[in-house]
């Protein structure tokens, strides 16, 4: 099967220390499969060069082939590769309505209506309604978004970014800062996702891991150690020594 997205090469050099070394990543379509590694391993500068946000020092980027390498941020997610918002830095006085009716004005191309968003047509306010509902936001939808509670901020994230309507999702930590018990509630949320949605996850509680990939490739000092199915990885004692060995319940 021809990888959605796929990786050859892929290397980022700060100052001649590589954050990301020859990384060859090839993720199928639909599957739900996450990137794990120490502190420091290169997750996220990899997400960063996938998603353009950062250049690439050597190496290439296929998104369904395409090659994207020297594609801008938005450019990719015209062509399907979404991450998730800084809803933090970007929208904290705008209501989670509003804020997704940005997003799908912006995939719609409508973007320069920033501050008509408030006019915006029926149909987008009826669809951004029925994607906050799916994510129990709906209740909450014309509150301030800076007022609602972190976890709700950042299932507000994965909205605004499957607003974009993505054919890959790139998710990084998304419940990061939340106790454990909403945790697991965002992560159910993101396993829901229709399988036409590719998603590539960073998640440092292995728990969660295990509960959701299908497929785990691990790196560390920006190369891939390994890549595999969960049962494999588990027992990989490559894997256990280098980065897993500390975690008792693997
Ligand atoms: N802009 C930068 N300039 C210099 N070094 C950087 C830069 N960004 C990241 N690094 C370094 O690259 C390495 C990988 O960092 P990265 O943030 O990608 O790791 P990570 O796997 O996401 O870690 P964590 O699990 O803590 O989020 C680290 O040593 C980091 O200090
Ligand atoms: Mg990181």
């Amino acid at each position: 099967m021809t990888p959605i997205l796929e990786t050859r090469g892929l290397s980022k050099s700060f100052g001649g220390f590589f954050a990301a070394a020859d990384v060859n990543l090839a993720i199928e379509p639909g599957i739900r499969q996450a990137l794990i590694g120490p502190n420091g391993a290169g997750k996220t500068t990899l997400v960063n060069l996938l998603t353009g946000t950062l250049p690439a020092s050597a190496g290439t980027v296929f998104l369904h082939g395409q090659d994207i390498t020297r594609l801008p941020p938005q450019a990719r997610v015209r062509l399907g590769l979404s991450r998730t918002f800084q809803i933090n830095q970007l929208f904290p006085d705008l209501t989670p309505l509003q804020a997704v009716v940005l997003a799908i004005n912006e995939r719609e191309g409508r973007s320069h209506r920033f501050w008509r968003a408030v006019d915006a047509g029926r149909e987008v306010v009826h669809e951004a309604m029925n994607r906050l509902h799916e994510f129990g936001l709906d209740t909450v939808a014309r509150e301030r978004t800076a007022d609602l509670p972190y976890g709700r901020q950042r299932l507000l994230e994965l909205v605004l970014a499957l607003a974009a309507r993505p054919r890959v999702l790139l998710l990084d930590e998304p419940a990061a800062g939340i106790p454990s018990g909403e945790s697991g509630e965002i992560l159910d949320a993101i396993g829901r996702l229709p399988r036409d949605v590719t998603i590539l996850l960073i998640e440092h509680d292995m728990d969660l891991v295990f509960r959701f990939a299908e497929r785990i490739t691990v790196l560390v000092n920006g190369r891939v150690l390994v890549e595999g199915a969960p049962d494999a990885i588990a027992r990989d004692p490559e894997v256990r020594a280098v980065y897993l060995g500390e975690e008792a319940h693997v």
